[in-house]
């Protein structure tokens, strides 16, 4: 049995790691484990041009600290409105890594997100021409669609229409739940990927209602039934490098989560590594995992893989009831559950 695993430094290609108390509540739990991540521009206001995104990641950096190396990549919103060579200039500058459809009111601070992607042409096109991706909440708003439906739905009637119209442009399927998601990236006959997230291969729907309702088990895109749980977990674990590892830590303070109407979100990153690592030791896969974490993240962006190395030990490791406290008192993903390996110090 393997007790010891070491990898090449892994990165997180979706986090949320909002602002002010909270950002530095946060942030060190994600530089403490990846080299990089891609940082959500969700933020309200969210973050939509050049300048918003240097003093956001200014900030970022002042949260980790000097002699952290941690590395944020910064993402521009979409919004209807959105300007391409604004958008060109932030990526051929080294500021954007990559621009974010939230299809609007879609899910947290979505409200400014994209009324009909196919109406965005000279966005598109400049992104495909200059080869920046594209990172995509792929769920239909539509009240009509049930939320469990929501993903499935959006592969064909906005996913399938935009990868004809746009055959070069890279996209990331963001966080994917469905064993139709898992086929569609698996299959396509496009420069196309997709993260997951720890909670997507860990939980299914019935943790949200488990003896009563579960907030924290809640995120969009919502856990869907164990079949998909499944699919998700085999193509995780699949070394395909069409898949990579983006966890969607979203923190929400305990009394936004706990509520009458609670946010959706599951801030998982205090565990991630170890939660993740606990899945592929499930499946059997622990030699794919350097690949999903490490690896296929950096090769889809085009960016250089990171120097340095993790090291990941089997013991048992508890996770807190709460992090933080006050203003950024956080119930976190598997909260005082007993994960089976540690991140070495
Ligand atoms: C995210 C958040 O809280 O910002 N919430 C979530 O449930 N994942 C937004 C998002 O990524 O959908
Ligand atoms: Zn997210």
């Amino acid at each position: 049995m393997t007790d010891r695993l070491t990898i090449r430094r892994p990165d997180d290609w979706h986090v949320h790691l909002r602002d002010g108390a909270m950002l530095k509540a946060v942030a060190g739990a994600t530089a403490r484990q990846f080299g990089r991540a891609i940082v959500m521009p969700n933020l309200t206001p969210p973050v939509t041009d050049v300048a918003a995104a240097e003093a956001y990641r200014a900030r970022i950096l002042e949260a980790v600290g000097p002699d952290s190396g941690f590395v944020p990549l910064m993402t521009c919103y979409l919004t209807d409105h959105s300007d391409p060579a604004e958008i060109r200039r932030g990526y051929e500058t080294g500021v954007f890594a990559a621009c974010k459809l939230y299809p609007a009111h879609a899910t947290t601070n979505s409200a400014h997100g994209v009324t009909n992607v196919l109406a965005l042409g000279p966005v598109l096109e400049t992104m495909q021409r200059i080869g920046m991706p594209l990172l995509i909440h792929g769920e239909v708003t539509d009240p009509a669609i049930d939320i469990f439906d929501r993903e499935a739905v959006f592969l064909e009637r906005v996913l399938t229409p935009l990868i004809r119209a746009y055959p070069a442009l890279k996209i990331v399927m963001e966080h994917i739940t469905t064993a139709e998601a898992a086929a569609f990236v698996a299959q396509a006959d496009h420069p196309i990927a997709a993260t997951i997230t720890p909670q997507h291969l860990i939980i299914n729907r019935n943790a949200i209602f488990e003896g009563g309702l579960r907030p924290h088990a809640y995120c969009l895109p919502v856990a869907k039934r164990e079949a998909h749980r499944l699919a998700v977990r085999k193509a995780a674990v699949s070394g395909s490098p069409r898949f990579f590892l983006g966890t969607d830590s979203a923190p929400h303070v305990v009394g936004a989560k706990e509520s009458g109407c609670g946010c959706a979100g599951i801030y998982n990153a205090p565990f991630a590594l170890e939660a993740y690592l606990q899945v592929f030791d499930e499946e059997g896969a622990l030699d794919r995992f350097e690949g999903f974490a490490a690896e296929h993240g950096a090769r889809f962006y085009g960016l250089p893989l990171n120097e340095g190395s993790v090291t990941l030990i089997r013991t048992p490791v508890e996770v807190p009831a709460m992090t933080g406290a006050g203003e950024t008192a956080v119930v976190p993903f598997l909260a005082g559950r007993t994960l089976a390996w540690r991140l070495e110090a």
